[in-house]
């Protein structure tokens, strides 16, 4: 009788060579799965002569016991070896100290849009915003800007289609807001605004916050007062600010508003070109003319509006010198503002 001697040895030395669960199951497959060799061995019980049949079939189910329990001798040993080794691999050191978290903090043109608002909130200011994307009616004509006035190449204009634009500043705010409601007027415009315009102090995206007035007997008196409060609130009474006489299509009369250098102290420097003051913002008395385009009696009526740069403002207030820090997401830089 058979005692498949060798094919014990065969289970032996392949066992022996397993160290994986992978491996093992192939073991499995090849020696102990239904189609595997010591199934097979039952297929030559048809050479075998009847009498033999019974001795020959124990003889088999003796080898298949026996490799079964080699198997799961194994099977419990790769089982063991390779837990202790996910334990290794997966251990979490308590006593380590947790990773830093970070917290972050308002951009310096939230922030000081924020302190903007406020101060204008604080005369009885009301908030509107208009679209990014604007029409020539809105950001030209209606505010005295006509179609071949040399006035319409100071702002280089982000044209969409002939008739749409990113609007060139806050001012369409005005138009948008006159169309709405009537006098009084009291509203602040604050949004963004583009021009193909880029330099230490030039950003072809910025932002604007615009303030319109609107009701009986408002004079220039009223802006400059407005004004100098603002800058006050802003600025404490450090910085000195100077009105000069300008011109802006949408207001008559015009003025321009600086303020004293930062960056030199009035000296003059590059930031400043060497003037010492720094534009910050324009405005004046409403333009007859966009009252009336916007159906309002200037007879009745007369307005103050005045258009100020915000990221101007951050770096006067913050000493920030080129504005392309306000863009560049620097958090090194970003990170100084938290409150
Ligand atoms: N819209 C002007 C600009 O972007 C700024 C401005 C000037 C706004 C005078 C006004 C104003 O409301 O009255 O340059």
């Amino acid at each position: 009788m058979k005692d498949f001697s060798e094919i014990k040895e065969q289970v032996k030395a392949k066992l022996a060579e397993v160290a994986d669960s992978e491996k093992l199951s192939d073991f499995w497959q090849t020696y102990l799965g239904k189609t595997g060799v010591i199934s097979g061995l039952m297929k030559e019980m048809k050479s075998v002569p009847p009498e033999e049949k019974p001795l020959f079939g124990k003889a088999v189910n003796d080898v298949r016991e026996w490799a079964q329990e080699l198997y799961r001798t194994k099977q419990a040993e790769i089982k063991e070896f390779e837990l202790k080794h996910r334990y290794e691999r997966e251990a979490v050191d308590v006593t380590m100290p947790a990773a830093g978290s970070t917290q972050g903090n308002l951009h310096p043109i939230t922030l000081i849009k924020q302190e903007m608002i406020e101060v204008f909130a604080g005369m009885g200011f009301e908030i509107f915003e208009g679209p990014e994307i604007e029409d020539d009616d809105h950001n030209f004509t209606r505010l005295n800007v006509l179609k071949d006035h040399p006035s319409r190449d100071m702002q280089d204009t982000f044209w969409l289609t002939d008739d749409l634009l990113l609007r060139t500043h806050t001012s369409p705010g005005q138009i948008r807001t006159m169309d709405m409601k009537k006098p009084p007027i009291k509203v602040l415009v604050p949004g963004k605004v583009f021009r193909s315009d880029s330099d230490a102090t030039h950003s072809p995206m910025f932002s604007q916050l615009e303030g319109l007035v609107v009701d009986k007997g408002i004079t220039l008196c009223d802006l400059q007062g407005m004004l100098d409060s603002f800058v006050q609130s802003i600025f404490s009474d450090t910085a000195k600010t100077r009105l000069r006489p300008s011109y802006f299509p949408f207001t008559e009369p015009s003025v321009e508003v600086d303020v004293s250098c930062f960056e030199c102290g009035g000296k003059g420097c590059p930031l400043c070109k060497g003037t010492g003051w720094i534009e910050v913002l324009g405005g004046g008395v409403v333009n007859k003319k966009v009252l009336e385009n916007c159906d309002i009696d200037p007879e009745e009526y007369s307005g103050l509006a005045f258009g100020i740069g915000i990221e101007r403002i951050a770096m006067l207030k913050y000493g920030i010198s080129h504005m392309g820090m306000l863009f560049e997401n620097n958090l090194d830089f970003l990170s100084q503002f938290k409150a």
